[in-house]
């Protein structure tokens, strides 16, 4: 079985990718680190827990990482997600906090990858907070890891957050850059603009993107149809199982909002499902999905007033990074609708 680790910060789609890794017969979950990043950290340790709980598996260890950034201010998508990170769907049987770990997130992500030496793969769907410190605590723990799968960055310079910057590496650029400079395992990123290419219309309509739809206009370019059709999205959502009428309930929100007039008025038209975290950990598990990436040296700008967290890509070498990263470009869509079907049944 392929050995994986997720760090998270479990709003909506984190949830999709973890009930996505819980599903897969060829993956076992050593354990689940959680970050600040979508919402607080209590709650996306909370949340984590209550997907856990969904799906019969609180045995997998979940760990509490950091609740800020390593340096700057600190970032929620409460309006995207909720306030809770889950759709604020109420939940009154919602598992305690006592259940997690004591260890923290990034000593549980040394203590992991150490154990088992080149055999674990971590999937990292939120701000890189945990992993940035694990490597500052312990230089050799990237180089204990077999692969990194991120959900987060941009290539065409398409933010969703600020003009330029996607909302993981925004949330905690530091980290990014530390992520992006020390980790020399294979490392492979799903982008936002990866996601908006292959997700259905209303990944486009996060509300991050209400910036860039402001200022540079995007709207035009961003895909008006998409690989998942909304009747996909339904069927998936209308399984006749617990899970799917979970993922039914924390999912309204986010499919609610963007029925608004605020995000009709601005962005493309339709209603879906944000899934962007699942490309990162479909990636993980089939090592057949990416059918299309480009391996080039990438860093993170710190600086800039438009540009800060934005993922730059050296296709000149100028950098002279010998570290390459494989930004995906295309994915076997058939093979990531099955992982996305199983990961409700
Ligand atoms: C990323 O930001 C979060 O809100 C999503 O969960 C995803 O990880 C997209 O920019």
């Amino acid at each position: 079985k392929k050995k994986l680790i997720l760090d998270v910060d479990t709003g909506v789609d984190d949830a999709q990718a973890i009930m996505m890794a819980l599903a897969a017969p060829n993956v076992e979950i050593l354990g689940i680190t959680c970050s600040h990043g979508n919402t607080k950290l209590d709650n996306a340790c909370r949340n984590t827990l209550r997907v856990l709980k969904a799906c019969n598996r609180l045995d997998i260890p979940v760990y509490r990482g950091c609740t800020v950034p390593l340096l700057g201010i600190q970032r929620h998508a409460g309006d995207f997600h909720g306030k809770d990170g889950l759709g604020d769907a109420p939940d009154p049987d919602a598992p305690g906090l006592e259940l997690l770990q004591k260890r923290s997130a990034a000593q549980a992500l040394i203590k992991i990858a150490n154990q088992h030496p080149g055999e674990v793969s971590l999937v990292a769907t939120a701000p890189l907070t945990n992993l940035a410190l694990a490597a500052q605590l312990n230089p050799s723990f990237p180089k204990n890891l077999k692969a990194l799968y991120i959900m987060g960055g941009n290539m065409e310079s398409r933010g969703n957050t600020t003009v330029c910057g996607e909302f993981n590496f925004v949330a905690d650029p530091e980290a990014a850059y530390i992520v992006l400079d020390r980790f020399t395992c294979p490392t492979h990123i799903a982008t936002w603009e990866f996601s908006c290419k292959n997700s259905l219309p209303w990944v486009c309509n996060f509300l991050h993107s209400i910036a860039i739809a402001q200022s540079v206009g995007v709207v035009d370019s961003l895909p008006v149809s998409s690989p998942l059709s909304q009747s996909f999205c339904d069927t998936w959502l209308a399984q006749d199982t617990d899970k799917a009428r979970f993922m039914e309930r924390i999912s309204h929100h986010t499919r609610m909002i963007v029925q608004t007039e605020r995000y009709q008025k601005e962005l493309v038209s339709g209603p879906g499902f944000n899934t962007c975290d699942t490309y990162a950990l479909a990636a993980a598990v089939d090592d057949a999905l990416v059918t299309e990436s480009e391996e080039v040296a990438v860093t993170v700008e710190l600086e800039g007033k438009h540009t800060r967290g934005m993922m730059v890509l050296d296709y000149m070498d100028l950098l002279k990074k010998k570290h390459k990263v494989f930004v995906m470009k295309s994915i076997n869509l058939e093979k990531f609708k099955q992982l996305l079907t199983n990961a409700l049944k």
